[in-house]
Parts: C-alpha cells; structure tokens; sequence
C-alpha cells in the first residue's frame, strides 16, 4: 500500500478508539490511542498480554515529545536528536497525560518516533500519541509482514495498514535515558555501538528474569510454536531417517536431510539477516517440522540483538 491510503481512515479508527496495526521500520505494531485507557485496554486483549508488560507510546515528531514531557534530559536530547526518527526506544518519566495502563503502572514511559512513512503519516494525521507493542500474540514471533499479523491477530484488530516487509525486521533498541548513564534494556535494531559513539560507555542489561519492568526481555519471548535449538553449525548433523527437522543457518546451508532451511544471508551481512530473522522463523514454523536447529552468529553489532531472540525462543522451549 502507497503511503497515504487509508491513512485517513486508520486515523478516524484510532482517534474512535480502536485498533490499527501499522508498519514501522522494525516490526508492525498494534496501535491504539494512548490517551484512551479503554482503546489501550483492548490491546493488551487482543495479544493475550499480560497487563503487568508496558507498551511503547509513538509520536510523530522528536517536538512532540517536548509538549508532551517537557524538556529532556541531557541524554536523552542528545541520543533523539542523533538516532530519531528510528529504531531507538527512550525509557524517560511518565508524563502526567499518559494514563498509567499504558505503563503498566510504572513511573516510567516507553517513548519513539518511528522512520517509516506510513507510521509517521498515521500519528501526524491522528494528533495524538500512539501506544502500540509488537502487532502478534503475546510471547510468539513479531509480525514483520502484514500477512503475520492477519494470521497472529486476525479479527482482534480493526484495520491492518500493509506498508510492506519491515526494513530491519528486529525490534527497537530499548534505552533508559533518565540517568547520566543509559542503561539498554533491550538489544535491538540499532547496534550499541552506534550508541557508544554519541554517549560514550553504555550499560548493556537486558535481564533474564522475567522482571515486570522489561518482560520484552523475559528470558522466553519470540518464540516459534516448534521447538528451537541452538546449535554449532559444526556440530549440525544430518537428522536421522524420517525426522523433519528445520535449520536456520546464517551464511551456508547445513548438510542434506533438513525438511527446511532458511540461510538468513549468503554474504554473512548482519543487517540483511536482522531483517529477514523473523521472516525465516515464521517460515521454519509453518514447515511442519518437529523442531528447528538454530546458528548463533557473531555477537557484534546487529549479531547481539539476533542472538538474543534466538536464545529467548530456544529457552522457551527448555
Ligand atoms: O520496535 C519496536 O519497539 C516495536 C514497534 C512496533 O515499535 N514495538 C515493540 O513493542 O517491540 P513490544 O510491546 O513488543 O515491546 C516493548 C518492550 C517490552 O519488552 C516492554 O516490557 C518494554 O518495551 N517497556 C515498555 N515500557 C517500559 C518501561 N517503562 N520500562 C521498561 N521497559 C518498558
Ligand atoms: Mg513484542
């Protein structure tokens, strides 16, 4: 869908209280108006979530947050200034306007400005702030297609803006910027060393516990409903007779005897396989298989934020 059909009816469902799910630059998101407790109310319905999880409010513009929350911290402004529009989600105090569902009750509120036309001319053409976590069902895979989120949500959403496959394909990187210090609270599409560069050393801790404040980072979560194992491509044997196994390889493929394959990219350019991560597992899911091996690939750069998922799926599964 071009950008600018349907935007104006999406935008008349979201100001009346219902549901949208959109495309941004990372993955599609389930939106709803964040100034409307009872609209907001229906998204945690609508994936199954937990209440205790808070949502990530979306604004159009880097200004709209000043006239929201009023002035930022040092570095917060510094990191918007460099990384919005994008795939960089700020943890700042809540402001009064936002109501506490929203955040599950936290002091604290999730806040970004997506880089993607279709995202950008929903919020702009609504006025006001979007609440929207990934568009699937709570602890499955993301959405990065509008296909994924017809088949994930199906009737719970009131309209579906097709913008095309996500760009990155991995969700935000998620910062708290309230401190002198940041603190990553989830690994994500933009790499920490692109943080690093404009604030210096960063703190990278995205838990494991299932601590209410980060459940993106629940120790299971992006799970495919087939079991997932991390393996060593070296110790990737060929399934014994009759077995259907999955492999999700980064840069070759396995030996024979996998009923599927995905190679996330030929060239081993972590970008490319960030964006066609989810794409690939959704895939493996619907292959009929037992269960998917899974390479971890190099931890650095956008490395780091794929092996995460992998690991939170693989752990679902223990
Ligand atoms: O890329 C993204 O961030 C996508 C697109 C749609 O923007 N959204 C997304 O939302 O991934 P969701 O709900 O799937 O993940 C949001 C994460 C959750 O892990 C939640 O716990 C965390 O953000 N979060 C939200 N508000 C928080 C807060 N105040 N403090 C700590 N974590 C928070
Ligand atoms: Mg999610």
């Amino acid at each position: 869908m071009p950008a600018g059909s349907g935007i104006a009816e999406a935008a008349g469902v979201l100001r009346a209280g219902g549901l949208v799910a959109f495309p941004t630059e990372t993955v599609y998101g389930l939106g709803a108006n964040a100034l409307d407790a009872r609209a907001v109310a229906r998204v945690f319905e609508a994936k199954a979530r937990p209440r205790f999880d808070p949502l990530i409010t979306h604004l159009a513009t880097a200004d709209d947050l000043t006239e929201l929350a009023g002035r930022l911290p040092a570095v917060a402004q510094a990191l918007a200034e460099r990384f919005w529009p994008g795939p960089l989600t700020l943890i700042l105090p809540r402001p009064a306007a936002i109501p506490p569902i929203v955040t599950s009750g936290l002091d604290s509120m999730a806040v970004r400005v997506p880089d993607h036309p279709v995202a950008r001319a929903l919020i702009a053409e609504a006025g006001i702030p979007v609440a929207a976590p990934s568009a699937n069902r709570f602890g499955q895979l993301s959405p990065t297609r509008a296909g994924h989120v017809v088949a994930g949500l199906g009737g719970a959403v009131d309209l579906v803006l097709d913008g095309g496959p996500a760009r990155c394909g991995i969700e935000s990187t998620i910062v708290d910027a309230r401190g002198d210090r940041p603190v990553v609270r989830r690994l994500g599409a933009l790499p920490v060393e692109e943080l690093v560069e404009v604030v210096g050393p960063v703190q990278v801790d995205p838990g494991n516990s299932g601590q209410p404040t980060a459940p993106g980072t629940l120790a299971a979560h992006y799970a495919p409903g087939t079991p997932l194992r991390l393996v060593d491509a070296a110790d990737a044997v060929p399934p014994p007779d009759g077995v259907r196994r999955g492999y999700l390889a980064l840069r070759e493929r396995p030996a024979d005897g996998y009923a599927a394959v995905e190679v996330l990219s030929a060239a081993g350019d972590l970008t490319e396989a960030a964006a066609r991560l989810f794409e690939a597992l959704h895939r493996l899911d619907a292959a009929g298989v037992t269960e998917i091996l899974a390479e971890p690939v190099p931890d650095t750069g956008l490395g780091r934020a794929i092996n995460d998922r992998l690991r939170r799926a693989a752990a679902t599964w223990h």
